[in-house]
């Protein structure tokens, strides 16, 4: 493995590769075991599954040798990502094999439509396969598979939000949680599989957001983080298809809920609830959600807002939706706003016909925006997207590499840079835990998404401490509580 691979797969399990370990439920008979891959909507995901499955009795478990249900949430983002849950699928099956023969196999989210046939028919590898909108149908298929039928059920909903449905928080550190406000996407990215996985974008009921906030206040939680592949569409008109908005009555048109007004809402739920939200698109994002972020001291100076090239021609045949020059603008624009905003980006190298020009346009934007830090990635062609089915992939591995670990090198410096600027400043840290390397430190955040590491003395997990910032490794703030 070179350098280059090393720090994209670095980059990759940060994001998007981690297993989501399970907390010890004791109530319920039976036992389950969930595996989570992929973007924070399929972990938040998994805690919706975990709900529905604990009404049925179940409880979990993190060894995997007791558990009467395994699940693997899976993503499709990029090819790696498919070959990861292959392995771990043909790992369960050695369990099942070996030790465990009663246990049931079961495929979630995004995979689910795509290899359903490979895996349930083909394979064998799999007792059940259930797409991303599907989850309350989980009991019943479950009732199948006992009967010793197939049970799948892939269809994708225009409606479903889970909105009603209280998630169980799984594996957290009970001081963060994610809420999930929107799900799919109807952006239709050239190179993105989503809108094929996840379906059209509908957003949720904001009385439930709201609910959903208050309850992670009375059970402790500091902060929460507004989840969707595209937060910024959030669009609340009384429910169903983001697309269907025209079809809806005027009074519902004229009373819908935006992504700003939802964000004052939560805001307003409690102002030592620090909030957070992902993913931000260039093209959807207003200027009233940067007004209202800077109202708000308990909305977190912190955008991502991935940009994925500097390249207008690549911009335009990924279907973005906006150009380099109106992307500036919306950085300028938060700048102005918010003079310390962080801002962290997503970038994929070697897209369809890349050349070197566009290429340096990339590194170019980089030194204009000097991201925080960002999440790199090599294009990989997904079935069924425009990319697919209309362009090449005809950019050689070796060139997609060596531009990825350009622009990987780019923003390590801009990271450091950030990182040292902060050095002798004070920030307010929100505690998340104890540091992985110390017991005898503290792990937290700042507004900026920064990670601060500190001496422990007599603070605990969900602390709010001002802590002055002494020296950084190229990840991490180090300092002292004052
Ligand atoms: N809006 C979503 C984007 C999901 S995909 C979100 O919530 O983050 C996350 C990132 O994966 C994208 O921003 C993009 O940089 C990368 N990605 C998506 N499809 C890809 C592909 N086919 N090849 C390489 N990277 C891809
Ligand atoms: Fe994918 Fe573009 Fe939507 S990256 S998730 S189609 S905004």
């Amino acid at each position: 493995m070179n350098i280059t691979q090393v720090l994209e797969k670095k980059i990759d399990e940060s994001k998007q590769g981690e297993r989501l370990s399970i907390v010890d439920n004791p109530k319920g008979s039976k036992k389950m075991y969930i595996e989570s891959y992929g973007c924070q909507m399929n972990f938040s995901d998994s805690e919706i599954v975990a709900s529905i499955l604990t009404k049925e009795g179940f409880s979990t478990t993190q060894d995997i040798n007791e558990a009467d249900l395994v699940f693997v949430n899976t993503c499709s983002i990029r090819e790696k990502a498919e070959l990861t849950v292959r392995k771990r699928l043909e790992f369960y099956n050695s369990i099942k094999k070996d030790k465990n023969p009663g246990m049931i196999v079961g495929v979630l989210g995004c995979m689910a439509e795509r290899l359903k046939e490979k895996f349930l028919e083909e394979e064998k590898l799999v007792d059940l396969v259930i797409g991303p909108d599907a989850y309350r149908d989980l009991p019943n298929l479950l009732k199948q598979v006992d009967d010793g039928r197939k049970a799948v059920n892939v269809f994708l909903s225009k409606e479903e939000t889970y909105a009603d449905i209280s998630p169980v928080r799984l594996g957290g550190n009970g001081v963060t949680a994610f809420v999930s406000i929107t799900r799919g996407c109807d952006n239709m990215c050239t190179f993105c599989v989503v809108p094929f996985t996840r379906g059209r974008e509908r957003s949720r009921n904001p009385e439930s957001i709201v609910n959903e906030c208050k309850q992670l206040i009375k059970d402790g939680y500091k902060e929460v983080t507004l989840l969707g592949q595209n937060v910024d569409s959030y669009l609340w008109y009384g429910g169903g298809a983001k697309k269907d908005f025209k079809k809806a009555t005027k009074d519902a048109q004229e009373n819908s809920v935006s992504f700003a007004n939802l964000l004052e809402m939560v805001a307003e739920v409690g102002s030592k609830l620090r909030i957070r939200f992902s993913t931000s698109n260039p093209q959807d994002m207003t200027l009233d959600v940067i007004q209202v972020m800077k109202k708000y001291n308990n909305i977190c100076n912190y955008i991502h807002l991935p940009v994925q090239s500097g390249s207008d021609r690549i911009l335009s045949k990924m279907n973005r939706g906006y150009t380099r020059g109106k992307y500036i603008t919306l950085i300028d624009n938060i700048k102005n706003t918010i003079p310390d905003c962080s801002i962290s980006m997503d970038m994929i190298t070697g897209f369809c016909s890349e050349t070197e020009q566009d290429h340096q346009e990339t590194l170019s934007l980089m030194d204009y925006v000097k991201y925080e830090y960002g999440y790199m990635f090599k294009y990989s062609e997904r079935p069924n997207t425009t990319a697919e089915r209309k362009f090449e992939d005809d950019i050689p591995n070796d060139v997609k590499q060596r531009r990825l670990a350009e622009i990987i090198e780019k923003q390590q410096v801009h990271s450091l840079l950030h990182m040292k600027e902060k050095i002798g400043e004070t920030f307010e840290v929100l505690v998340e835990g104890t540091s992985k390397k110390s017991e005898e430190k503290l792990y937290g955040r700042t507004t900026h998404n920064s990670a601060v590491v500190f001496p422990k003395e007599n603070y605990k997990k969900g602390d709010y401490v001002m802590v002055e910032i002494e020296e950084c490794t190229s990840a991490t703030l180090l300092g002292k509580a004052i």
